[in-house]
């Protein structure tokens, strides 16, 4: 296990509301935020210039990608059209004073490498999750069988993001049925800017509280 403090911030699917988690986490905690995989980067900046202006961080708050890839694709396969493999040894946590926000690529199980995926990425870096999901229909059983791979893995779960229209019936089930809480919700914004993501981040408790509510 490691001494560093903060939460890895995955989610059900990809283009889910986990960047914008993210910003409102490291906002909230004036953490320190990385992404060690990033894909895509043909089509767009990628999230850590996102997190950067959306939650005001101070470029050291900043860890820059262990891997940055061009294509919109899960890592391995991005990593194989540069002849890049992933190497472990570079996926360690960094080391800061501050929280750390982790956010993955994807969901859970998205390869990295032959034999990695995003989930055993999580584990190695044994910091607890913080879950993001869809709020409508269907997300009871993205969201329990993503609880359930974390749970096997003895992974700990802060607790569940909810993003879209709210749903107080599936907010329900999910932390009824996953045996988890939900931690905040989000509901569909007209604009996404760092005065929103600075409203929500003075609603969320302290890394330290939600810690220790789920370790009683
Ligand atoms: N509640 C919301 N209301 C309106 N737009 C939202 C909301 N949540 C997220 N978005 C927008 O949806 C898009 C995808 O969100 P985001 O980038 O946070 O997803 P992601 O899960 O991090 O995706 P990736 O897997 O690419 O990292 C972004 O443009 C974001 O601003
Ligand atoms: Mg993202």
């Amino acid at each position: 296990m490691t001494s560093q403090r903060g939460v890895f911030v995955t989610g059900t699917d990809t283009g889910i509301g986990k960047t914008l988690v993210s910003a409102i986490l490291c906002r909230a905690w004036n953490a320190t935020y990385w992404k060690p995989l990033q894909t895509g980067l043909a089509d767009e900046d990628g999230d850590t210039p996102t997190v950067r202006d959306l939650a005001g961080l101070a470029p050291l708050r900043v860890i820059p990608p262990a891997y940055a890839f061009q294509a919109p694709l899960a890592p391995l396969a991005a990593g194989d059209l540069e002849n890049v493999t992933v190497n472990p040894g570079r996926l360690v946590l960094p080391q800061v004073q501050q929280s750390l926000v982790v956010e993955g690529a994807g969901g859970l199980m998205v390869p990295v490498r032959e034999d990695m995926m995003i989930v055993d990425l999580i584990e190695g870096l044994g910091l607890p999750v913080v879950l993001v999901t869809r709020s409508g229909l269907g997300t009871i059983n993205h969201t329990l069988l993503s609880l359930e791979a974390l749970r096997r893995r003895g992974i700990p779960v802060l607790g569940v993001v909810p993003v879209g229209p709210p749903n107080p019936g599936n907010e329900q089930d999910i932390a009824r049925f996953g045996r988890t809480r939900i931690l905040f919700r989000i509901p569909p914004l007209e604009v996404v800017t760092e005065t929103v993501v600075s409203e929500f981040a003075g609603n969320i408790p302290l890394l330290d509280v939600l810690q220790q509510q789920i370790s009683q």
